[in-house]
């Protein structure tokens, strides 16, 4: 009965929420990770991309701290209805914010499913220097504002499962970090 009620880890619901700056890797990261368990089949896999998201489920949300709260919820919601009969949800906003985070957490746990919460800490500097969109240059020079890390909060979470900074760290090895640590939580099947 007990069993029943709470099957092991590689059955259960499984929310994997990746926070960190804009080009600290998330959504590489994250889509390595999506694409290595597709692979094996070993779990249905819903892949919640940042920018797919803010397209699809977020169209017309800004960057304001509102606006971002609700982008998170929204995923959060999703993320939690997508494992609470068992698959996986892969998601991977900035989510600036550790209230919002937080929030996500509880509704993978209202819905029965557990909730990894993997911090990519990758510093500013390096994201900066990296500036694959740009934003980064416009953000300094004041073509935008409320740029994460520049002028807009990032509040570092202090209750990650696992944090992973890409700095000097190639994106298969983060990858294989964050699958290793779910084969050794019983998450998913043991690697190799
Ligand atoms: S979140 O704050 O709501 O979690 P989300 O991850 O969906 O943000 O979107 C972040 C992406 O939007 C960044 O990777 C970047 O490409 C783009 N972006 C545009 N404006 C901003 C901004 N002011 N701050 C951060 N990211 C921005």
């Amino acid at each position: 009965e007990l069993a029943r009620a709470r099957p092991p880890r590689r059955h259960r619901g499984l929310v994997v929420f990746f926070t960190g700056l804009s080009g600290s890797g998330k959504s590489t990261i994250a889509r390595g990770v999506a694409d290595a368990l597709l692979e094996t089949g070993e779990r249905s896999i819903t892949l919640l991309d940042g920018d797919v998201v803010r397209r699809e489920l977020s169209a017309g949300l800004g960057f304001s701290r509102e606006d971002r709260d609700r982008n998170i919820r929204r995923i959060g919601w999703v993320s939690a209805e997508v494992a609470r009969h068992g698959g996986m949800a892969i998601c991977c906003p900035i989510a600036p914010y550790a209230a919002a985070r937080a929030e996500a957490r509880a509704m993978a746990t209202a819905a029965g499913a557990d909730f990894v919460l993997v911090h990519v800490a990758t510093p500013i500097e390096v994201c900066e220097a990296r500036d694959r969109k740009g934003l980064y240059a416009r953000a300094r020079a004041g073509q935008i504002t409320g740029m994460t890390g520049v002028d807009d909060p990032y509040e570092a979470p202090l209750d990650a499962q696992l944090v992973i900074d890409t700095s000097d760290e190639p994106p298969e090895d983060a990858v294989a970090e964050v699958l290793g640590y779910l084969s050794d939580q019983g998450w998913i099947n043991p690697r190799g």
